[in-house]
C-alpha cells in the first residue's frame, strides 16, 4: 500500500515553504538523480524536527540531505520528503566550537583557522557538511570527525531533542549509529568539537599544501561522490581498480577515473543507472580477479527500477 493518501498529501502541502516533484540532481556533488515527492529546505531546528515528527506520525518516508555528497540519488527520485538541512550557524568559545549541521566541512575549517585553532585541517578535504560528516564518521589523510567531537544535538522523531556523546553514536570507518545503527532516522542539530591553540596562518598553510595534494590524486574539479568503494581492510580500492584495469572504464556518460580508480566522474549527462551499473562490473571485476568484495561507501538512495 503506497503512503500517498489524501490526508498525507494534503498535510505536505500545508508545510512553509514545501514544493513538489522537486529536481534533486543540483544538489548532489554527482549532479545526478530524480525528483523528490516533496521538498523542503530548512534552516530553524524547530522547524526541521516538527517536519520529520510529522512524517514520523504519519508513516510518510522522509530523508535528511545536507551537501548531498557521498550520495546516489535514483532516477526515479526520492519518495516522501525531502529536507533540505541548511542550519549554517556556528560559536567559537575558546577551544571549543559549536557548528549547525549544515555547515559546510571545508567552511568550518577556514572558520576555526581564523580563530587560531588547529587539529581541525583534515576537514578542507572533505566535501560534505558537518551534519553529513556525523552520520559517516567522514575524514580525510587518516584522520576523522570522532577524533575531535565532544557532542552531538540532535532530535530523533519520537523521543525529542538528545544529546549524543560520542559512544552513543558507535562510529565506525565511514558509519555511526545515524547511519546503520539505533539511531536511524535521527537528526543532527549541531556538532561541539574541541581543538586546539595554535598558529591560524600556519592551518592555513598546511590546507593548501593538503589541497594542492588532493588536486594532484584525486578528481576534486569534476562531478562525484567522493570515494565510491570503503577501503577493504589493508588495501585501498583505488588500488585494486586499477590493478584490475578498470580506469577509464565507462557506462554511458559516468566514467571510472582515470586519475583516481576509486572515483567515478559523472561527465554530463550521467544517470544514475550508468553509475549503479559501472559499480556493480567493478565489483565483479575486483571478486573475478582479487577474490575481494568490495563494499560501497557511496550510499545509494531512492526508487530503483
Ligand atoms: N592508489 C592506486 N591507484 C589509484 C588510486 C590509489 O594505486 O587509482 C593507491 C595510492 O597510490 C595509495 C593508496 O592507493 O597508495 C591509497 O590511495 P589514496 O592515498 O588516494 O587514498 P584512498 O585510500 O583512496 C582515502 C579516503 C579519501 C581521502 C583520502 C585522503 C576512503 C575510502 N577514502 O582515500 O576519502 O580523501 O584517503 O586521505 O577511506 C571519501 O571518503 O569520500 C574520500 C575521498
Amino acid at each position: 500500500m503506497s503512503w500517498r493518501t489524501k490526508s498525507r498529501l494534503a498535510w505536505l502541502r500545508q508545510l512553509p515553504g514545501v514544493s513538489e516533484d522537486e529536481p534533486l540532481a543540483s544538489r548532489t556533488s554527482f549532479g545526478i538523480g530524480g525528483p523528490a515527492d516533496f521538498f523542503v529546505e530548512l534552516a530553524r531546528p524547530e522547524m526541521i524536527e516538527q517536519a520529520i515528527e510529522g512524517c514520523r506520525d504519519r508513516d510518510i518516508p522522509y530523508l535528511l540531505l545536507g551537501a548531498g555528497t557521498n550520495l546516489l540519488i535514483a532516477d526515479g527520485g526520492i519518495e516522501g520528503l525531502v529536507v533540505r538541512v541548511v542550519n549554517r550557524e556556528h560559536q567559537v568559545e575558546g577551544t571549543r566550537v559549536r557548528a549547525g549541521a549544515g555547515l559546510k566541512m571545508m567552511r568550518l575549517a577556514r572558520i576555526v583557522a581564523d580563530a587560531n585553532l588547529r587539529g581541525f585541517e583534515f576537514a578542507i578535504g572533505v566535501p560534505g557538511t558537518v551534519g553529513g560528516a556525523v552520520y559517516q564518521d567522514a575524514g580525510c589523510w587518516g584522520k576523522e570527525i570522532h577524533e575531535v567531537l565532544v557532542e552531538v544535538e540532535g532530535f530523533m522523531p519520537g523521543s525529542g531533542r538528545q544529546t549524543w556523546k560520542p559512544p552513543a553514536l558507535k562510529f565506525g570507518y565511514r558509519t555511526s549509529a545515524l547511519r546503520d545503527g539505533d539511531l536511524k532516522g535521527g537528526l543532527v542539530i549541531a556538532a561541539t568539537i574541541h581543538l586546539a591553540r595554535g598558529d591560524g596562518e600556519e592551518a592555513k598553510q598546511l590546507m593548501a599544501k593538503l589541497t594542492r595534494e588532493r588536486s594532484e590524486t584525486q578528481p576534486i574539479k569534476t562531478k562525484n561522490c567522493g570515494s565510491v568503494f570503503k577501503n577493504p581492510a589493508g588495501d585501498s580500492a583505488g588500488r585494486l581498480v586499477q590493478a584490475a584495469g578498470l580506469k577509464g572504464t565507462r557506462e554511458g556518460a559516468a566514467l571510472v577515473s582515470p586519475l583516481h580508480g576509486n572515483f567515478i566522474v559523472n561527465e554530463g549527462g550521467a544517470t544514475a543507472s550508468d553509475v549503479k551499473n559501472l559499480i556493480e562490473r567493478v565489483m565483479a571485476e575486483v571478486k573475478r580477479r582479487f577474490g575481494i568484495e568490495l563494499e560501497p561507501e557511496v550510499e545509494m538512495v531512492g526508487r530503483w527500477k
